[in-house]
Parts: C-alpha cells; sequence; structure tokens
C-alpha cells in the first residue's frame, strides 16, 4: 500500500497533498456531518453529458459497489483507484498542453479556465487522498463521483466550447464544497482565537499542504503566504503570497479569500516593483512589512496605496550577516501574535544572537527589544506566540523541531522539543498567525499549513 501512495506522489509532484489531522487519535471522521453526507458531494448535472456515458457511469458506479461489497480491501481499492486517477489527471494535463498548442481551435480563456478547473480537480483528489485510512461511508459515496468526474474529465477533449463552458460553470460549483470539506476534515482542530489561556505550544499538527504557490514553480524557493493578523475591516478573510527565485521580496499578491487563493486569483497585486531582502515578511493592519532592499532598515507598504514607509532598525544586522539557517538573507524576521507585531534579527553587540523588538505600530518603530542566548544562525526560523518566541531547528530532511522559547513577559528562556513533519526538505518561511491560530510555512514554492496544540492550564 505503501509503494501506492509514493506512487502516487511521485506521478503528480504538483498535486497538493494534505494528510488528515490526526493528533494522534485519528478521530477526524468521526466528525462526520450528521445528515451523513459528504460536504464535498458532487452534482453533474445529465446535461453536461451524454446519455451513453451515464450508462457506462453508473455501471462503472455499480462494479465499484460490488467490488467493495466483495469485500475488496478499502484501502487497496482506494489507493489503486487514485493512482489511475492521478495518472488520467496527468494525461488530461498534457493534452491541455498539446491543446494549447491549436489555438485556432480553442481560445485562450477557455484553456485558462480548464487549467484552473484541473487544479480544482487536484484539490478534490487531494481531499480524497485524506479518506484512504478513514472508514466513513461517506467516503465511499465520494469515491464513486470522483469516479463519475474523472470519466467527464477525460470526455473534455471531445466536446465542444460550449460544453467545455458547461464544464468549468460545474468545476466552479465544485470550490465550495472543497472549502467545507476542507472544514469538515479540520473539525478536530477547535482553536480558541486570541486567547493566551494556556501553556504554550504542546504540540503541532501534520502538515496541511494547499498546493504550488500563485507561480506555480518549484523554482519560486523563496517566498512566504498567510494572513493579516490585524486585518482591514472587510479583508478578514484576505490571504497574501510574495515569492521569487531568489531570497529578496519583489511582489505581493492579495486573495480576497482562501477561494481565490487557490484560483490564483488575486484582486490586488504588485510585482518586480517592491524590493527587499530576505522573504521572511508579514501582514499586519494592512501593512506588508519587510527588510528594504540593501539597507539594514524596517519597510512597510500600505497594501491599499502601495505607499512604502521606512526606518532604521537601531543596530540591526543585515546584509546575510546572521541569517537563518534555512536561507540567505532571511536578516529580519516579521512576526505577529496576539499581543501586536515583533521583528527578529541580530545584532553585532547580541553577537549574533536573536534579538527580538516588540514594535509600536503607530510609530513604526522598535518600542522594547530582549536578547537570547541562541546564535541566529542555528536556528532555520522562528516565530511569536502570545509573547513567547519559538525557535527551530532541522532535526533531519523531514523533522524538524521547536527546540526553543523565550518568554518576554518573564525573560526566561528554554529549550525544549516540539518536534514536526515537514513534506518537503527545506523552507524558508514560518509564521503563526494569531488570527486562526495556524503555522504558515512556505516550502519548495508550495503553501502548507499546520495546526497549533497548546497545552491546557
Ligand atoms: C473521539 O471523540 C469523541 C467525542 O469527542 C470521544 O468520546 C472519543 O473518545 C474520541 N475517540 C478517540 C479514539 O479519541
Ligand atoms: C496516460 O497516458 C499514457 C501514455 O499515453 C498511457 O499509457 C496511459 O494508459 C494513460 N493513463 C491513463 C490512466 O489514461
Ligand atoms: C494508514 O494507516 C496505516 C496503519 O494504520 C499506516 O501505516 C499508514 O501510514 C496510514 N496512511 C496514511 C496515508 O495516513
Ligand atoms: C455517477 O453518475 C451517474 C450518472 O450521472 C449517476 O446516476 C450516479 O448517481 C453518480 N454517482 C454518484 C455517486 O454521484
Ligand atoms: C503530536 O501531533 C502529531 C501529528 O499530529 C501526532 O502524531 C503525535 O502523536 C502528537 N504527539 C502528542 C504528544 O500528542
Ligand atoms: C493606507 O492608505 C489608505 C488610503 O490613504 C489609508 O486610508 C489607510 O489608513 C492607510 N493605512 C493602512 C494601514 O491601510
Amino acid at each position: 500500500m505503501v509503494p501506492a501512495l509514493l506512487l502516487f506522489a511521485l506521478l503528480r509532484s504538483t498535486l497538493a497533498w494534505v494528510p488528515i489531522d490526526h493528533w494522534g487519535s485519528g478521530n477526524v471522521t468521526a466528525g462526520a456531518d450528521e445528515n451523513g453526507q459528504c460536504v464535498c458531494k458532487v452534482f453533474l448535472p445529465d446535461t453536461s453529458f451524454p446519455g451513453d456515458k451515464v450508462e457506462l457511469l453508473q455501471k462503472t458506479s455499480m462494479e465499484l459497489s460490488q467490488k467493495v461489497e466483495l469485500g475488496l480491501s478499502k484501502l487497496e481499492l482506494y489507493e489503486s483507484k487514485l493512482v489511475i486517477y492521478a495518472q488520467k489527471l496527468v494525461n488530461l494535463t498534457v493534452r491541455v498542453e498539446i491543446m494549447q498548442g491549436r489555438p485556432d481551435q480553442y481560445t485562450e480563456l477557455e484553456f485558462e479556465l480548464l487549467r484552473i478547473e484541473l487544479q480544482q480537480m487536484e484539490a478534490l483528489v487531494t481531499q480524497l487522498r485524506q479518506s484512504v485510512n478513514s472508514s466513513s461511508p461517506i467516503f465511499d459515496l465520494l469515491y464513486v463521483e470522483i469516479q463519475n468526474m474523472t470519466s467527464v474529465v477525460n470526455q473534455l477533449e471531445r466536446y465542444d466550447k460550449n460544453n467545455l463552458l458547461v464544464m468549468q460553470h460545474e468545476f466552479t460549483k465544485l470550490q465550495k464544497k472543497l472549502e467545507d470539506c476542507q472544514k469538515w476534515h479540520d473539525e478536530s482542530f477547535k482553536p480558541d482565537i486570541g486567547s493566551c489561556n494556556h501553556g504554550g505550544i504542546s504540540n503541532i499538527s501534520m502538515p496541511y499542504i494547499v498546493q504550488l504557490g500563485a507561480h506555480v514553480n518549484e523554482g519560486y524557493l523563496y517566498g512566504g503566504w498567510g494572513r493579516d493578523s490585524k486585518p482591514k475591516p472587510g479583508f478578514e478573510d484576505m490571504y497574501w503570497y510574495s515569492g521569487y527565485t531568489s531570497p529578496y521580496t519583489y511582489n505581493l499578491y492579495l486573495y480576497s479569500d482562501y477561494t481565490n487563493l487557490l484560483l490564483r486569483n488575486q484582486f490586488k497585486y504588485f510585482d518586480n516593483t517592491l524590493k527587499g531582502n530576505g522573504i521572511n515578511n508579514i501582514m499586519h493592519g494592512n501593512y506588508y512589512y519587510y527588510n528594504c532592499y540593501n539597507t539594514g532598515n524596517l519597510c512597510r507598504m500600505n497594501a491599499t496605496t502601495f505607499v512604502v514607509e521606512t526606518r532604521v532598525l537601531p543596530d540591526a544586522a543585515w546584509n546575510n550577516r546572521f541569517s537563518y539557517s534555512s536561507a540567505t538573507y532571511q536578516d529580519f524576521d516579521f512576526a505577529a501574535d496576539e499581543n501586536g507585531l515583533w521583528v527578529i534579527y541580530a545584532t553585532e553587540a547580541s553577537k549574533g544572537n536573536m534579538v527580538l523588538s516588540k514594535m509600536n505600530v503607530d510609530a513604526f518603530s522598535a518600542q522594547q527589544t530582549w536578547v537570547t542566548n541562541v546564535f541566529r544562525r542555528r536556528v532555520s526560523n522562528a516565530f511569536m506566540v502570545c509573547g513567547v518566541l519559538y525557535a527551530t531547528r532541522q532535526i533531519n530532511l523531514n523533522i524538524e523541531e521547536i527546540f526553543y522559547k523565550y518568554d518576554t513577559k518573564t525573560g526566561k528562556e528554554s529549550y525544549i522539543s516540539i518536534p514536526f513533519n515537514k513534506q518537503y526538505e527545506g523552507f524558508v518561511y514560518l509564521d503563526y498567525n494569531p488570527a486562526d491560530q495556524r503555522l504558515y510555512m512556505y516550502s519548495k514554492g508550495y503553501y502548507i499549513y499546520y495546526n497549533v496544540k497548546f497545552e491546557k492550564i
């Protein structure tokens, strides 16, 4: 079974891969919808494909049910079908590319839409993929629906333009359902937003790999994404992304919500004009904070007007002097938590040990500073939660560990061990968002997040 899963992953390296959130109990599926209906249910109108196909599909789904009834291992069935499905998806992608070479027959827009919808298909497979270890009958139904969808997608190339648009419309409907499905999978995660009434981080979930970033390119190694932790009213669901092929800040993409992030449908962007060093940036209070290019200064850009302000961060070392071990030029790491905005850096006076400043957002200046005893170059990345600095280090290619924390309230620092999984070797971005108590990671071009679990007190 495991080789099949590996094969599946290899077949489609850009496929979003979202392991189910286990807090060790595997109780996620128990949280199934009370109606016994999967929120991912896919509806395809009969008008969108011909009757003979329908018959075939019914036959296929019946055969499938029989197979299940025959007592074949559900797991094996799912996995082998998923592998085929992934192959078909790859094939379809290839075909789309071929068809794109005949623009006389299809318009650019149609293919753009199709490509976006393919991404939705990927996300759908991801959801299905999570069900591999589930015994819920809901997934049987979902699975058949996906089979239906697969058949339809495989016929896409034989459809004329009108049908293509009908398909597009239908696929778009999927989007909402996918989102609901995501929420359903998150049921075991019940954050107490805004609360610091806990004993600090106790565990980190498995990674949720959302998808390849907006540039759809694994070469965009340097990037970050997340949500504004103190959003402007009306922008509560907004997501941001910034990414580039070298360790600099070049752009900022804004998405009105998660759906549009997935669709790579930004409502606003600033491209190749914003220049900064490093990429450990953050959005806070509708400002995008970053290290101004080629100086040791702080920059922030008004996300509405794109107007940039600059301030000196006294004594801050820059120009790759004490970057994180994970990547070069990450001299300034902005972080936001329940208490506000912070910047994590190092100075010559600290001998390169991590220095932490709480920012006064109104004045855009450091209002209080703490010096730690951890050499910044030892750290892969760091973030803030409830006034506590957490630093991570690499254990091996797959495991990262929160190994250190510094409490600004008490000035107490301690070495801890909270290991967590990484999907890819290396990452350049890690930040906590107090608005949803998640960790946002950017790794090998992918958007990844983790749920954070806190120690009860
Ligand atoms: C699953 O959750 C329910 C309700 O919260 C609980 O009673 C049950 O013990 C949990 N099962 C496991 C395996 O943790
Ligand atoms: C994908 O395409 C390859 C090469 O054309 C073919 O051998 C294979 O059967 C196809 N797979 C599916 C699932 O359609
Ligand atoms: C499914 O469960 C089996 C055994 O419980 C485990 O070995 C396997 O890694 C799991 N697969 C996934 C994808 O979680
Ligand atoms: C699959 O498609 C057929 C034809 O539209 C439909 O009758 C059947 O109910 C579908 N199966 C599921 C599970 O949606
Ligand atoms: C922490 O979370 C991971 C991933 O969800 C899980 O495998 C592990 O058992 C958890 N550890 C503890 C101590 O709860
Ligand atoms: C950005 O500019 C707009 C328009 O001038 C202004 O209303 C807003 O207060 C500024 N600051 C932020 C953080 O949006």
